[in-house]
């Protein structure tokens, strides 16, 4: 062939393959009003799942949950300091497999956002920053500094590289739509001075220059440096908006609920607060919503920031910590999704006119050529109201929007709920009496001897020493105390003043006490009588525990940990006091603790060290314990009860599923029987389980376990505890319960398992709430329990139509709206 011949064909085949990778790309893009796709304006439903915080094998049944929840798209961050947890050493296997999430979602059919940060803050350790990071000299986060700037951009510009070599940004053909740089950096910018700034126009450019070809955004920043994308996060986002008009209307974090403290309530967001944020934020010009979370998880291991964030990150969101539907939640919000996806066209390319109705009632009406969507907001938050409307009547209970799709007929009211409640309960099998062996934790050395294997003049932060390797550090001193020292008086005490999440102290071997964080105060005075000093050598030894580093706040990487002194021996003499200065001594450091640098937990290297079976000891500090498990059959998630343990780490066959701490129970008020959710939501608001242990369930993933039925769990007991109660069990539906609203069809279901019974069932105006369900004053004449369980007995689910077509006349029942309200057993 004539060279010039083969270059023309050479160029062909480069025209070829460019426009068949430019047809298989995705044009994301935006304009003042939505983020555009192929050109075309979109409304965006989006939900945050961490994929650490589940493990590999569950991620396709949540995103498919997600999937069939209404949403387009999942969102993640990325978690630098689990992905390098050494520098340059990187780890992307198993539950870490970013592209294999990533694609887990593009088989699905969905797009993704991913937020690379890489502060996330996300109640992840550190914010998701690496300890040796920190540990570098010259290093200041956020802002310029070098030493930041060159590690932020190496780990970014490595994530970005691999989607690249994935093909996975949309601009190649990929799912994910959507990237993010640094978080919420707006709230703390103010006290970064002129150099916060300079740094967030560092970061704008820094990811520009990363060409990734979808729009990257900036949450919670004000004034985005251009081209970067300015979002809202919070738990209404209806009165933001955009400080750059040309900026679309974009919630990147709508929280679903909250995250729990050790010592905390549980959060509770209703289903129908949550709805209504939602239809606020459209009916007021938003098209881009991601819930935070759409599934928590699980803080497994060590990852749990806080500091005192609990293992359980189930948040409260629409799919629990389990990866089971969290009804009404989940099936209220796929309805909403439906009816607003049902007007995308008007939402995104209409005409925006605002009716006030008054006593702050607002319609806002979205009009194109073909036709036009309404809604009607009541942002009451006790006055129901019923507005004329076009000519027509609508019921707007106070706190709610009414979503009208084509302006003339309610199809969903976020406070009108005709999804049922699920009630998850443990399933009802009896539990396996474990045997267990066990084996005190070898510290002799450090409280006798208080010999260590780091030696430091003064008092040390435990994060700089430890680089964070494990919870555990022990500072060990000795103090000489001579006959004639003024400090002997009968009342001595050890005065220890601690930024330790919790601190055990021990003076001449002998234990003298703890103290923990309460109430938040993080920085405490632990002060304990000791009358055992001795004339001669006194060896002091604190072991100091460490319970996730802080994840949010401006210079949060540099807040004190462990125990930063003063600590001293006091004698109280009558009035007088005196105080012996510890600090400046020389201390004995001690990094983790001996069990775990031999591994006792793993199921390969404990056969050397002898563990006793005889009779275990209750309530013994520093404690291994462990027992031989089957593991419940079937596909249900599993759950350890821990009821009875103290505080510690559990591992399942090696893999650990995170602290425990079952003891350290919740303060007893705050909580109400009653939840009025109207009004603005707070992280207080409905909480409920008060006075309650703050976790006693823990997550047992089932990719964990053998298939084999030979199952080890581990304990380390830090607190001392009683492990006789520990048993397995599976989650499952319990009840169902359901209040629907005439004229609409309910659908029942106890998830994969039969319906086995009716318990209560009744149209007309029934009273009470799931479990006290009663007739009110009028009922359908037909028998409602057995229509029902005629219905969905035996069946794995069943639609009702809530209508006196099926339950017969409501003579009796006047004219105000009727209700179906049943429970059904599982
Ligand atoms: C936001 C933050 C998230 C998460 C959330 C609370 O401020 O961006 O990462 O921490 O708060 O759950």
């Amino acid at each position: 062939m004539k060279m010039k011949h083969f270059t023309r064909l050479l160029s062909l085949f480069f025209i070829l393959i460019t426009s068949f990778s430019l047809a298989n790309s995705t044009i994301v893009s935006h304009d003042e009003r939505a983020i555009t796709i192929n050109g075309k304006r979109r409304i965006l439903l989006s939900g945050s799942i961490h994929y650490p915080r589940s493990t590999a094998d569950m991620w396709p049944d949540l995103i498919n949950k997600a999937k069939d929840g209404g949403l387009d798209a999942i969102e993640t961050y990325v978690f630098w300091n689990a992905h390098e947890p050494k520098r340059r050493e990187y780890d992307f296997s198993g539950n870490l497999d970013v592209v294999r999430f990533i694609k887990t979602i593009q088989d699905a059919g969905l797009y993704s956002v991913l937020r690379i940060g890489p502060y996330v803050c996300a109640e992840w350790n550190y914010g998701g920053f690496p300890v040796w990071l920190h540990n570098m000299p010259n290093m200041k986060f956020r802002t310029i500094n070098p030493s930041f700037m060159n590690e932020m951009q190496n780990f970014t510009t490595k994530i970005v590289e691999m989607m690249k070599e994935e093909k996975l940004f949309a601009s190649q053909g990929g799912p994910i739509i959507l990237a993010q740089i640094e978080n919420e950096y707006g709230n703390v910018i103010s006290s970064y001075g002129a150099e916060g700034k300079a740094y967030i126009d560092w970061c704008a450019n820094m990811a520009n220059s990363l060409d990734i070809g979808v729009p990257w955004l900036m949450c919670q920043q004000p004034n985005a440096p251009q081209p970067m994308l300015e979002t809202c996060n919070g738990f209404y986002c209806d009165q933001y908006e955009p400080t750059n008009p040309s900026t679309p209307k974009m919630w990147t974090e709508n929280w679903t609920g909250w995250f729990k403290n050790w010592g905390g309530k549980h959060p509770y967001r209703t289903a129908e607060d949550l709805a209504f944020s939602v239809a606020r934020f459209f009916q007021t010009g938003g098209t881009f919503q991601n819930y935070y979370m759409y599934h928590g998880g699980t803080n497994f291991g060590r990852v749990a920031g806080g500091p005192y964030i609990t293992t359980s990150y189930d948040y409260h969101a629409p799919i629990d910590e389990f990866g089971n539907l969290n009804q009404p939640k989940w099936g209220h919000l796929k309805q909403l999704h439906t009816v607003l996806k049902s007007m995308e066209k008007s939402l995104t390319y209409g005409n925006i006119s605002r009716i006030d109705l008054g006593n702050s009632i607002k319609a806002t009406i979205y009009t194109t050529n073909e036709g036009s969507s309404c809604f009607i907001g009541n942002v009451n938050a006790t006055a129901n109201a019923l507005v004329n409307f076009k000519g027509k009547d609508y019921h707007v209970p106070a706190w709610s929007v009414s979503v009208l799709p084509d302006c003339d007929k309610e199809a969903y009211n976020t406070a009108k709920v005709n999804t049922q409640t699920s009630i998850m309960t443990e399933d009802s099998s009896k539990p396996e009496m474990l045997e267990w062996s066990w084996k005190p934790e070898s510290a002799q050395k450090m409280i006798l001897k208080g010999s260590g294997d780091l030696i430091a003049k003064g008092l040390v932060d435990q994060k700089d020493v430890t680089n964070d390797a494990s919870d555990y550090l022990w500072y060990m001193t000795r103090v000489h105390l001579d006959k004639k020292d003024p400090l002997w008086s009968r009342n001595m005490t050890l005065r220890v003043h601690s930024n330790a999440h919790v601190l055990h102290a021990y003076v001449n071997g002998k234990y003298v006490g703890n103290q923990f964080v309460k109430d938040g105060k993080f920085d405490y005075r632990f002060e304990k009588k000791v009358n055992h000093l001795v004339h001669g050598t006194n060896h002091i030894s604190l072991l100091s525990v460490s319970v996730g580093l802080q994840n949010y706040g401006a210079f949060f990487e540099s807040g004190p940990t462990g125990i930063n002194g003063p600590v001293s021996l006091v004698g109280y003499k009558g009035e007088e006091t005196i105080e012996k200065d510890l600090s400046q001594h020389q201390w004995d450091y001690k990094i983790g603790l001996n069990g775990y640098n031999n591994k006792l937990f793993s199921t390969k290297s404990v056969g050397h060290l002898r563990w006793a079976n005889e009779k275990f000891p209750t309530g013994r500090m520093l404690t291994w314990y462990k027992a031989k498990f089957k593991a419940p059959l079937g596909k249900e998630p599993v759950i350890v009860d821990f009821n009875g343990l103290g505080k510690g780490e559990a591992w399942i066959n090696g893999q650990s599923i995170g602290r425990y701490w079952p003891s350290f129970n919740s303060s007893d008020d705050g909580c109400k029987d009653e939840c009025d959710y109207r009004g603005e939501y707070g992280s207080d608001k409905c909480a409920f389980m008060c006075g309650e242990p703050t976790q006693r369930w823990y997550h047992v993933p089932r990719s964990f376990l053998n298939a084999s039925g030979h199952n080890t769990i581990t304990l380390f007991e830090e607190m001392g505890g009683n492990p006789s109660n520990v048993n397995f069990k599976t989650v499952v539906v319990g009840t169902v319960c359901a209040r629907a609203h005439e004229h609409n069809k309910v659908e029942l279901s106890c998830h994969n398992r039969p319906i086995s019974a009716v318990k209560f069932a009744s149209f007309g105006n029934p009273v009470g709430h799931c479990g006290t369900f009663a007739v009110g004053t009028c009922q359908g004449d037909k028998d409602a329990v057995k229509t029902v369980a005629k219905e969905c007995v035996g069946k794995l689910n069943c639609t009702i139509n809530v209508s006196s077509d099926t339950f017969g006349s409501t003579l009796d029942c006047g004219d105000s709206p009727k209700k179906l309200a049943v429970e059904l057993e599982c």
